[in-house]
């Protein structure tokens, strides 16, 4: 059944000029599995994540990923046309600051309603209709369909990124800390919205976070970097109670502190 994993990332690195932004990087992504990516500020968790989704170029090392057919080739084997369907179809990408994920001066509808159309939907109240339902989904009132995002809040831009991403049904999201830029009380809202869908829809995930509370409610399982590399990776439930190296147990014990 779920025996195959969705990604397979081998020996990754990237290097910017002389400077290593991360290497020696091996994980799987299981379907319908969430992983977090965890470490301090500079560990390389974005550089990682980027090289991961074909945004950056890596320097060396593989990326293979499961495509909807079940052939598992090294992404920098696609075609553009495949990688176009992988970006706009296949995998979603939810961004800290919700700005960089939507056209902030069109409307929801037309946010939600727009990687629709990118996959070739043209019936418009069909469209529209299945942008409503997912306005729905994220806790946005639909009678503010044809309201602009900076109309917003922080926490309604944020809740809308995830209903333009998932509207494509997509098989793998990356986020990068997605709840970063929110209010405490906002960010909880976010959250249970997250848990809520990865669960229902059975997604895969990878997420990028320095805050462990954050992995601990969404992952089932966690990767720990540190300049660059991996220095632990297990279930979440596993690192957070008996973390093995050292620099994890620092990262534990600040959580407990406050
Ligand atoms: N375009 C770039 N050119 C040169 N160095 C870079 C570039 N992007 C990132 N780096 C360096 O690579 C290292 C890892 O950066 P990265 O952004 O991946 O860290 P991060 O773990 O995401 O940090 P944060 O939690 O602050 O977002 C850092 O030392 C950073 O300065
Ligand atoms: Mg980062």
């Amino acid at each position: 059944m779920n025996s195959e994993p969705i990604l397979s990332v081998r020996k990754l690195e990237k290097r910017y000029g002389n400077f290593i932004g991360c290497t020696d990087i091996s994980f799987d992504v299981w379907p319908g599995e969430v992983v977090a990516i965890v470490g301090e500020s500079g560990s390389g968790k974005t550089t990682l994540l980027n090289c991961i989704s074909t945004r950056l170029e890596r320097s060396s090392g593989e990326i293979r990923y499961r495509m909807r057919d079940r052939r598992f080739p090294d992404l920098a084997e696609l075609s553009e046309a495949e990688l176009r369907f992988l970006m706009r179809t296949d995998w979603g990408f939810v961004h800290q600051n919700p700005a960089d994920g939507l056209r902030m001066r069109v409307s929801a509808g037309a946010n939600v309603g727009e990687r629709l159309m990118a996959i070739g939907d043209r019936n418009y109240g069909e469209i529209r209709s299945r942008a409503s339902d997912w306005l729905e989904h994220v806790e946005i009132a639909a009678s503010r369909i044809d309201d602009m995002p900076v109309a917003f809040s922080g926490g309604m831009r944020q809740r809308l990124q995830i209903a333009r991403n998932l509207v494509t049904h997509p098989r793998l999201i990356f986020m990068d800390e997605p709840t970063g830029g929110l209010d405490v009380s906002v960010q909880a809202r976010v959250l249970d919205l997250l848990r809520m869908l990865v669960s229902d829809l059975s997604l895969s995930v990878i997420i990028v976070t320095h805050d462990l509370a954050v992995a601990r409610l969404l992952s089932q399982r966690m990767i720990v970097m540190k300049s660059g590399r991996i220095v632990e990776q297990g279930l979440t439930d596993r690192v957070m109670d008996d973390p093995s190296h050292p620099y994890t147990q620092l990262l534990v014990a600040s959580i407990l502190e406050n």
